[in-house]
């Protein structure tokens, strides 16, 4: 992507490009940030201890042991769940939507009121800014998959209870399998947590890359949309972080 192009998403997401040095340094609301630009590399404060491989035959359904569906048919298993509570509080299923062979996917918490009314995930507030922060990696929304810790939406908007996210853990999985993505970007203490099986908070959780699963595929956490709308002055670590995914993933054409 061209320079031009990237600052005008940057600012779509709330960032201000500046020019130092020879470096693009993005300030948030406008306020210049002293010094330069960490670049992707200086900010792994860790990476896996394992080789990050993305080699998609070394991942096997039998490690997930759940059954194999197809993706129409897993698609139904989730329209027809009852597995918790959830889904009898909430109008339809959040699937997930985008490119079931992206090479990112996008995991956030749940669908909330917006959501649960238009059965996609991340169609509010919080979701123009994701899809701005997608922008500025390179990626239109429909280029990506995007799908949630929990199908179904909490009542009030309460996080998600240990025992609904296993619920719904299984379904989870099986679409990580069909996708075999490069990279998952988590967002939000909700989904970094459940993924990494961690309760450790998103600030220390950021800024290098995990393996997930057998396959050992690369997870990047960051600050969910909302809580960047609620904080935008972490909008700067949050662009880091996008940074430190495209370093895995290459900048999309
Ligand atoms: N927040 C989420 O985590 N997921 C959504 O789908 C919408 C808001």
């Amino acid at each position: 992507m061209d320079e031009q192009r990237r600052n005008h998403y940057l600012k779509m997401m709330g960032l201000t490009v500046w020019q130092r040095r020879g470096q693009l340094l993005p300030a948030e609301n406008g306020i210049s940030v002293e010094g330069v630009a960490e670049s992707p590399a200086s900010v792994i404060q860790g990476v896996a201890d394992q080789p990050l491989s993305a080699d998609k035959d070394s991942f096997s359904t039998e490690d997930l042991a759940i059954p194999r569906y197809d993706w129409q048919s897993l698609k139904q298993q989730v329209r027809q769940c009852q597995a918790c509570t959830l889904r009898a509080g909430c109008t339809q299923t959040v699937f997930g939507v985008g490119n079931p062979q992206a090479d990112l996917l996008v995991i956030g918490e749940a669908p909330g009121a917006d959501e649960d009314k238009q059965g996609e995930p991340f169609v509010g507030r919080a979701g123009q800014l994701l899809n701005a922060m997608l922008l500025a990696m390179g990626f239109k929304r429909e280029a990506v998959f995007i799908a949630n810790i929990v199908k179904c939406r909490p009542p009030n908007n309460r996080d998600p209870k240990p025992e609904e996210a296993s619920c719904c853990e299984p379904y989870l999985l099986q679409q990580v399998e069909f996708i075999q993505p490069k990279l998952i970007l988590a967002v939000g203490r909700i989904a970094a947590q459940n993924l990494l099986k961690s309760d450790i908070a998103v600030g220390k959780l950021r800024g290098r890359i995990h393996p997930f699963g057998a396959q050992k595929i690369p997870l990047v956490v960051t600050y969910h949309p909302a809580y960047l709308l609620r904080s935008p002055e972490q909008k700067r670590k949050a662009w880091q972080d996008l940074q430190l995914a495209l370093s895995v993933l290459g900048n999309p054409s």
